[in-house]
């Protein structure tokens, strides 16, 4: 087994390397990496390399006999969780087990059927909202990539629920606050202008995801996992959750969503009572 601690620097061109001479798997998840210009696979195959970059170094801070559990919440095809499976068993020899997402029930009979072709046992996808998703086992590391809008709201929710050790989330489209940002919050002056209205809204819409996860007992990091040519929507969260903290604290959520008047949806899948829970 490649010791974990020994991952080098350069760790996205490696994986990118062994990902691309893996051509069993790239021709079972129909991703044709070697098309011309900065088509749709090339850009999912970044993301992917840019995704699992980061997870690599949260586990090797892991023990290296310990089973990690994922759950990928908006799954569709499941490029992220069959790459990261993928490297993970072969090039680390870790331990892993995969639950797969997503409400769209033909991409997840898709995934069963490319599970079943590359003959993984440690993978098990349903047809889900995510908030409703049940898995048995006490999962880790939730994971979503592109989670569209309010998905990625439902995943950071779901890991607050699930007590996941780490909600690690790219989102793709912040469209929930935009048309609230037109008047009735102090900078009126800044986001009169459509363009930078876009732009404010998607800094807001990660900020308050970050103060939630904040006042939910995490330690956030913001990252970029690509370079913005492959995609602008390469802003990764990684929140990991302190030791011992069992409390809540959303006082700066609650200023900043109050501040811009946006009405967040996040709190939605809690209870008032929850914020108010010390024990959580
Ligand atoms: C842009 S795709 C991303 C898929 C995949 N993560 C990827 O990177 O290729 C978004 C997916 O979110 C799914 N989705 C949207 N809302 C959802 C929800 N509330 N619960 C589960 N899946 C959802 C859609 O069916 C779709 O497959």
């Amino acid at each position: 087994m490649a010791a974990l601690a020994g991952v080098p620097l350069e760790m996205k061109e490696e994986l990118r390397k062994e990902l691309k001479s893996n051509r069993e798997l790239l021709k079972i998840l129909e991703l044709d990496i070697d098309q011309s210009g900065d088509g749709r696979e090339i850009k999912k195959f970044n993301e992917v390399i840019g995704f699992c970059e980061q997870v690599i170094r949260i586990i090797e801070t892991y023990p290296q006999n310990k089973e990690i559990v994922f759950l990928d919440c908006s799954c569709g095809k499941s490029y992220l969780s069959f790459v990261l499976n993928t490297i993970l068993s072969k090039k680390f020899a870790v331990n892993t087990y995969f639950y797969g997402v997503d409400t769209n029930k033909i991409l997840i009979e898709k995934c069963d059927v490319i599970r079943e072709n590359l003959g993984l046992r440690n993978m098990q996808f349903v047809t889900s909202r995510i908030i409703d998703a049940q898995p048995e086992k006490s999962v880790d590391m939730v994971i979503a990539l592109h989670a569209c809008d309010i998905a990625t709201d439902e995943a950071i929710a779901k890991g607050i629920k699930l007590e996941a050790k780490y909600i690690i989330v790219v989102p793709c489209c912040e469209n929930q606050i935009r048309n609230r940002l037109k008047c009735g919050h102090p900078l009126v002056d800044v986001t009169d202008f459509g363009l930078l209205r876009y732009r404010f809204a998607d800094i807001l819409t990660e900020a308050l995801r970050s103060q939630f996860l904040t006042g939910a007992g995490y330690h956030v990091k913001l990252v970029e996992i690509t370079s913005p040519k492959f995609t602008p929507k390469n802003l990764m969260i990684i929140a990991r959750r302190k030791k011992g903290n069992k409390k809540y604290a959303m006082d700066r959520y609650k200023k900043l969503d109050e501040m811009f008047n946006t009405d967040f949806v996040l709190k939605n899948y809690f209870n008032e009572r929850d914020f108010n829970r010390n024990d959580i």
